[in-house]
């Protein structure tokens, strides 16, 4: 066999294995692609004219790329994460799927990539979970995780914006982020070294370039027996501003805080809907620095993201000191209401008062 018939053979084994099989354990989920969805979408645009094609679903599989393309050459590519979920009402929902949208358009702006048009984005997002239904998990067991990416594909040498646009997104059925299951506490650590982001740059794009650099860290860190790092702010270190994967929130009696978006953070998806659901449960929520000591001397803190979702924190360690929070391995009280909220309300055991949900 050519090498060219090798490659069609190695994807269409791809595609197989990506195939359900008909008993899953859906009660053995964690977050990777061990079910990945057998589909995803794809839609290219040229900078040229800026137009952006129709997109099209085909078998989830490798992508032909120029070694030029500018997004491997120099970064051009933001992403998003999404879930969709079986509910109590029977059918498959998505979360708040404009706001990834408006975010994505947003980030693909501050890289000078040419946009998605929202009612593109939200085609492409519907279109998978229809096609990969089969994946999205029981009710409470898990959901379908959507990863929407936009990259400058097009071949260029010289510094600039890419001649092409690719648009795809692909799936994966997941459960638990963090080892340990939903509700575990983790175990942070403050990280006095690096940082991850600086006034004026790139941390409030979900770019890819904000994700890698924080391995260092993270990996070290999951070395010495902890489940993530936190990062301070780049000018005085003193204030909290992520975890490499999630947003976090310190809480004192009935007030809750986070730290404000600046352009240092991610503007969380699900950051945005914790204030507001906090709110509504007679919460004071301050989106304001938050001092690591503050953090230190805390009743609870809780991170939130797509991923995450609301993770209770376990302990926090900063210059050698380990503040335990609650006791172990029992999720805190206000990390396990607001959790309970939320996902009630995105599997729609709750009512949505907000208008949060989108069926597909
Ligand atoms: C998400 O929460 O959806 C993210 O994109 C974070 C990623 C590190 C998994």
């Amino acid at each position: 066999a050519t090498r060219w018939q090798q490659r069609l053979a190695a994807r269409a084994q791809l595609a197989a294995q990506a195939a359900p099989p008909a008993e899953v354990d859906w009660d053995s989920l964690g977050f990777g692609l061990s079910r990945v969805g057998a589909t995803m979408w794809m839609a290219s645009c040229d900078a040229v004219d800026g137009k952006w094609s129709t997109g099209e679903l085909q078998p989830y599989g490798p992508l032909p790329m120029y070694p030029s393309a500018q997004a491997l050459n120099y970064g051009q590519a933001v992403f998003e994460g999404m879930k969709a979920q079986r509910t109590a009402k029977d059918r498959i929902v998505l979360f708040r799927p404009d706001a990834n949208a408006d975010r994505m358009i947003e980030g693909a702006k501050r890289l000078s990539m040419v946009p998605p048009p929202k009612d593109l984005f939200l085609e492409a997002v519907t279109k998978v979970v229809e096609a990969n239904a089969d994946w999205v998990p029981p009710q409470g067991k898990g959901s379908l995780y959507l990863r929407p990416l936009l990259m400058g594909s097009g071949p260029i040498l010289g510094l600039g914006p890419a001649p092409a646009y690719t648009l795809v997104v692909y799936c994966a059925s997941v459960g638990s982020y963090f080892k340990g299951g939903q509700l575990t506490p983790i175990d942070l650590i403050v990280e006095t070294h690096f940082h991850r982001a600086a006034p004026g740059g790139m941390g409030g794009t979900k770019c890819a370039g904000n994700y890698s650099p924080v391995l260092v860290t993270q990996l070290a860190a999951k070395k010495n027996g902890y489940s993530d790092v936190v990062y301070l702010d780049a000018k005085t270190d003193t204030y909290l501003e992520e975890v490499s994967s999630c947003n976090i929130f310190v809480v004192k009696g009935k007030t809750i805080r986070t730290p404000p978006l600046k352009g240092t953070i991610l503007p969380g998806v699900t950051r945005r809907s914790i204030i507001e659901l906090a709110r509504s449960r007679g919460y004071t929520v301050e989106e304001e620095p938050v001092s690591v000591t503050e953090a230190m001397e805390a009743d609870e803190i809780f991170t939130t993201g797509t991923a995450v979702v609301v993770s209770p924190v376990g302990s926090l360690t900063y210059e050698g000191k380990r503040r335990q929070f609650g006791e172990p391995g029992q999720p805190s009280p206000v990390a396990l209401e607001l959790y309970d909220q939320l996902t009630g309300l995105q599997q729609e055991r709750y009512p949505d008062p907000f208008g949060w949900v989108y069926p597909v």
